[in-house]
Order: C-alpha cells, then sequence, then structure tokens
C-alpha cells in the first residue's frame, strides 16, 4: 500500500471523490456538488493506494495558523479494520506537523468516535448534526 498526497482534478481525485460518494454520502443519500468539490482546491488531499486502486482517503485544511481540521476520511467497506484508516491518520499527522500546525481537529461521525480514540482524539463539546447525522468535534495536539 502507498500512501500519498494527490492533486485537485487528477484522475486520483476522480476516484477518491467517487470513494468518498460511496461510502459517506450514498448512504445518506446526499452527494457532492460542484462548488463543493471546487472549494476543495486548496486542500491538503491524501490518499492510500494498492497500484492503481484506491483504498482509502482522507484531507487536511487549515482552520486557523494552529489548527488544521480532517475531512472527509474514508476506507473501502470489504477493507475497514484492516489498518488503512491508522495508516491514513498517521500519515496525515506527520504532513499536519511538518506544516507547523499545534492541533488537528475534525467532525467525528458519532459512530465512529471510538476509532478516533484509538488514534488519541478527545470530544470536544456537544453532539450537533451535520450531514443528517450526530456528530461530535474531536481534537488532538500533534
Ligand atoms: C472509520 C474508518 C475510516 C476507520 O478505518 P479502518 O481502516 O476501518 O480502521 P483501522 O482498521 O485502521 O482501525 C484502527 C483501530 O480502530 C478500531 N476501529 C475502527 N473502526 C472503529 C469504530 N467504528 N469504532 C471503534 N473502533 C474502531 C479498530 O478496531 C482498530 O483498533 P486496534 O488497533 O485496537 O485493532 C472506516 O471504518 C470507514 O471508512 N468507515 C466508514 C466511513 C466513516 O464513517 N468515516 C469517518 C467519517 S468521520
Amino acid at each position: 500500500m502507498a500512501l500519498k498526497i494527490i492533486d485537485h482534478g487528477s484522475k486520483e481525485y476522480r476516484q477518491m471523490v467517487k470513494l468518498r460518494d460511496d461510502i459517506l454520502r450514498k448512504p445518506l443519500g446526499l452527494g457532492f456538488t460542484e462548488e463543493e468539490l471546487q472549494e476543495e482546491k486548496d486542500n491538503m488531499l491524501i490518499a492510500a493506494f494498492e497500484d492503481d486502486d484506491i483504498l482509502g482517503c482522507c484531507m487536511l485544511v487549515e482552520e486557523s495558523p494552529e489548527v488544521i481540521r480532517l475531512r472527509q476520511m474514508a476506507v473501502l467497506n470489504d477493507l475497514q479494520g484492516k489498518g488503512i484508516g491508522r495508516a491514513l491518520m498517521t500519515f496525515a499527522e506527520n504532513l499536519a506537523r511538518d506544516r507547523g500546525y499545534k492541533i488537528l481537529s475534525m467532525h467525528a461521525r458519532k459512530n465512529v468516535t471510538g476509532f478516533y480514540e484509538k488514534m488519541g482524539y478527545k470530544v470536544v463539546g456537544n453532539e450537533f448534526i451535520e450531514v443528517t447525522i450526530p456528530h461530535y468535534v474531536m481534537q488532538k495536539k500533534l
């Protein structure tokens, strides 16, 4: 498995959008708009590949000079529970640390807070609804 940073608009990016659509949006009856995808132009886009096949992804976006936010973490359904999410998280944290950020923050879906807790993240504040389902802000000092 190779972890890499991919370019917005590339073939790999189209694979990433399909994966995110399949895993994160379609099950909720939702999709992505062109505007939403355009706004990702300056995000750090991270993906795990086996040869030409995408296995999982996530992305990072600056919230402030100290805080970076993880978004759109997803692993193919059949490959979940095999360490790909952990590898993506470690890669994203190292990238964020290298670029000088002090805190990694995210909107975590309530049903996967256990995954982020395993990675050392703590819930901050109250439950809220996003993309129709319950979430928590979770954070960790890098
Ligand atoms: C959440 C997700 C990214 C985790 O990736 P993954 O590759 O399945 O996770 P890993 O195999 O690397 O798991 C790492 C550890 O977290 C644990 N874990 C994984 N998912 C978990 C969950 N939902 N609840 C509690 N613990 C979980 C694993 O058991 C493993 O623990 P271990 O190291 O003690 O064995 C993946 O399951 C996924 O894509 N889910 C659907 C989309 C989603 O909800 N994304 C998150 C949006 S905020």
